[in-house]
């Protein structure tokens, strides 16, 4: 309760705050999608660690750790929708072979801070491809020919509207092999709702039709996905031609 009552408090201070004025500005202003990047490259520049939903290690660890539970080797490409500051993405760098992780982001401040990070952390000799998305689309067009094994876009649909992840949902399969996964984590609520400027939050089963509607087909792996906010984790497959699930 005392937690509840103090996140209450400091959402409304925000708010309220000349800060909190400017930045409804800015939503008001822009687009969504340009705002929000305007924002984050703002949030990137003060606090790369904390910009990109805080708890650092524990998150970091969280992700990458699912993945290795779901079979991601070495030697898989893996691409990371939304890397970010390489929260866990420099987990993946570590992990995979030379060449094998590509991240991509709509914050240049974020992907900047993660080549810094690459080399602080000595993972140069990986060859992270980083990439920022100039056209703002999830439309893939940045790695067209590749394809990857392992997708993954932890917090992001939790910050997107439902044509932002609807573009996602079809494109992703034109880089993900046939045998591929895509999981990317969101927010559960019992009809698509705009919590606040930026966060979203959706049903599995809306999700579930818009995946559908894609040719993809959709596990619910929250049981598995001990998010410490209560991110839902949910899984795309392509599906067989009969409907079902290829993996
Ligand atoms: C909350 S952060 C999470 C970053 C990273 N996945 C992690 O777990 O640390 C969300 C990130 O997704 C990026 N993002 C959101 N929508 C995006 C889009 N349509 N294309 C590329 N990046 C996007 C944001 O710029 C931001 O860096």
């Amino acid at each position: 309760m005392k937690k509840i009552v103090a996140n209450f408090t400091r959402s409304l201070r925000n708010l309220l705050s000349p800060h909190g004025r400017e930045v409804r500005r800015l939503y008001r202003e822009k687009g969504y999608l340009e705002a929000y990047t305007e924002q984050t490259d703002e949030r990137v520049a003060k606090n790369p660690q904390e910009a990109i939903g805080g708890s650092w290690e524990e998150v970091g660890l969280l992700q990458f750790e699912f993945l290795r539970r779901q079979g991601l080797m070495p030697h898989h490409r893996m691409l990371d929708i939304g890397c970010g500051t390489l929260r866990g993405g420099r987990h993946a760098i570590r992990y995979l072979d030379p060449g094998c992780y590509s991240g991509i982001d709509l914050s240049s401040k974020a992907i900047e801070y993660g080549q810094e990070l690459v080399q602080e952390e000595g993972l140069s000799d990986k060859r992270p491809n980083l990439v920022v998305s100039r056209n703002k689309d999830l439309k893939f067009g940045e790695f067209s020919g590749q394809m990857f094994d392992y997708i993954l876009a932890q917090s992001v649909f939790t910050h997107l509207m439902e044509e932002h992840i609807e573009e996602c949902l079809q494109h992703v399969g034109n880089v993900m092999h046939d045998d591929g996964q895509f999981f990317f984590t969101f927010r559960e609520a019992s009809t698509p709702t705009r919590v606040t400027l930026k966060e979203f939050a959706y049903p599995f089963s809306f999700l579930e039709s818009l995946a559908a509607k894609h040719g993809l087909v959709l596990a619910n792996l929250s049981h598995e996905y001990p998010h410490p906010k209560g991110q839902k984790m949910a899984r795309a497959t392509k599906g067989a031609k009969d409907g079902r699930a290829t993996t």
